[in-house]
């Protein structure tokens, strides 16, 4: 396959601290870790998964030093892989693949226990005061050893709320000093808590609840200063259907034509909700949100509906015709007066995996915003980064290579400075490999980039670190 697919190709090799040969000049100032993790086994004993979303994860670190970069790669060793090599099958529900429970003893034992939550830490890293994490969406952080990348196991804690869903993508509040993320317990009258966790708490404390009769799919969710903005498209499930129908989680959702994407407000302060409507759409990823005098805004890297999810099914990307979902930039304003939701396109083209400076800009009105987007449609995958003015609505600066298909761009901003620069994780079909790019976050120029030994599958997020030695 000397296309994209080479992307969705299952990768066991593992490498341990190896300096990239790299080509052109990474900044002197670049000093860190770039940790992802994404999906790397697509099969078990032969047999493909479901869904994209579904492969076994691979965490990755990219250590920048002195103009270098070393590298290194090793499986999570979650209790899904363990089951998969001890017993050759899908020991837990995962997001479009159901768990076979094998022997019928087991497959009973299956069905009186519901659903068993997937530790495939394939989504996310995030880092606090307790050490290094990767996340999928169930709660439960995995905790990692942020410079050898070994799996330490899960971390759990009995006096955290109760839920069954989160998002792999906590946001820090600046203000108050503490991370926040929505936590979804799926019941007869479902309920969404926010929830908020300070350096040095045991566990969250509850923020809010927002009652679900028929919760959505959330994958993440906008913060300002004094708002959690939860969005919810009108891609729902009834909870019921979720324990009984035994069909894979995310196909027991529906597309509620005629409804439109509800979002909740979720005042921090008070702990009072107020829920907007506004035209529909499917989006997984929130850009950024903020405050403006009488309106809450959030910008959404949106899609028609929830068509996109079956276009990422493992089957069909690998097969002889996917199609990337059209999508476009939303901006959604949410008046503080009570009425609907405003929207409007902010940019006609598809963007993923945005990224901001975060730590300049979240909660706060963002005049850039950085993400994947499709320069030739015949490249059938997200084949370029962008830069995205978000004042004007434009796309100011491209990169593009034909062949290549780059992943998350990670801004990192200069100390001191006002620049910075993108790092992201590109496969070079043509090649078979995958090789770190660096760009000029304002020109995306190319300043340097570092061919890995291997092709690296397609990965979904990361984190950089400033510190090479965190906490673990
Ligand atoms: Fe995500």
């Amino acid at each position: 396959m000397a296309d994209f697919r080479i992307g969705f190709r299952s990768l066991s090799e593992e490498v341990g601290g190896i300096d990239l040969p790299v080509q052109g000049r990474v900044p002197d100032w670049l000093e860190g870790v770039l940790l992802r993790t994404g999906p790397a086994l697509f099969e078990v004993r032969g047999k493909p998964l479901g869904h994209w979303f579904d492969g076994l994860g691979m965490l990755y670190r990219f250590a920048f030093r002195g103009g270098r970069v070393e590298y290194r790669n090793r499986l999570l060793q979650s209790q899904g892989l363990k089951d998969a090599r001890r017993f050759g099958r899908v020991t837990q529900d995962g997001f479009g693949t159901k768990a076979d429970h094998g022997p019928l003893f087991n497959r009973l034992l299956g069905l009186f226990r519901g659903a068993v939550p997937s530790d495939n830490a394939n989504v996310n890293i995030h880092r606090t005061d307790r050490g290094t994490f990767a996340l999928t969406e169930v709660p439960g952080p995995i905790r990692i050893d942020p410079d050898t990348l070994e799996t330490l196991g899960p971390e759990t804690c009995r006096r955290a709320p109760p839920g069954h869903l989160t998002t792999a993508h906590p946001q820090w509040d600046g203000t108050r000093k503490e991370w926040v993320n929505t936590l979804l317990e799926f019941g007869r009258r479902s309920t969404c808590r926010v929830v908020a966790q300070a350096p040095g708490k045991p566990y969250p404390r509850t923020v809010a609840f927002v009652e679900m009769r028929a919760p959505a799919y959330m994958h993440s969710f906008g913060l300002t200063e004094n708002f959690a903005v939860l969005f919810e498209p009108p891609f729902r499930v009834n909870p019921l259907e979720l324990r009984l129908s035994g069909k894979p989680f995310i196909a027991n959702y529906r597309w509620c034509q005629g409804e439109g994407t509800r979002f909740h407000m979720v005042d921090r302060r008070s702990g009072s909700v107020r829920t907007l409507e506004g035209p529909a759409c499917f989006a997984f990823h929130q850009v950024n949100a903020f405050e403006r005098p009488g309106e809450v805004v959030i910008d959404l890297c949106a899609y028609q509906d929830s068509g996109v999810l079956d276009g990422l099914r493992l089957d069909t990307l690998r097969g002889a015709s996917p199609s990337l979902a059209t999508g476009r930039v939303l901006r959604y304003r949410l008046p503080l007066d009570g009425h609907d939701a405003i929207q409007e396109v902010l940019w006609d083209g598809l963007m993923e995996m945005p990224r901001i400076h975060e730590a300049r800009d979240n909660g706060r009105e963002h005049a850039v915003a950085w993400g994947t987007g499709l320069s030739d449609p015949a490249s059938g995958f997200l084949d370029c980064l962008l830069r995205l003015d978000a004042a004007k609505g434009q796309r100011t600066a491209l990169w593009h290579q034909p062949g290549a298909y780059p992943g998350e761009p990670v801004m990192v901003p200069q100390p001191g400075g006002s620049g910075g620069v993108l790092l992201s994780l590109v496969l070079d079909a043509a090649a078979a490999r995958s090789f770190l790019l660096v760009l000029d976050a304002d020109t995306l120029d190319e300043l340097a980039r570092a061919p890995l030994p291997h092709a690296a599958p397609f990965n979904f997020h990361g984190q950089f670190y400033a510190e090479e030695k965190a906490v673990a």
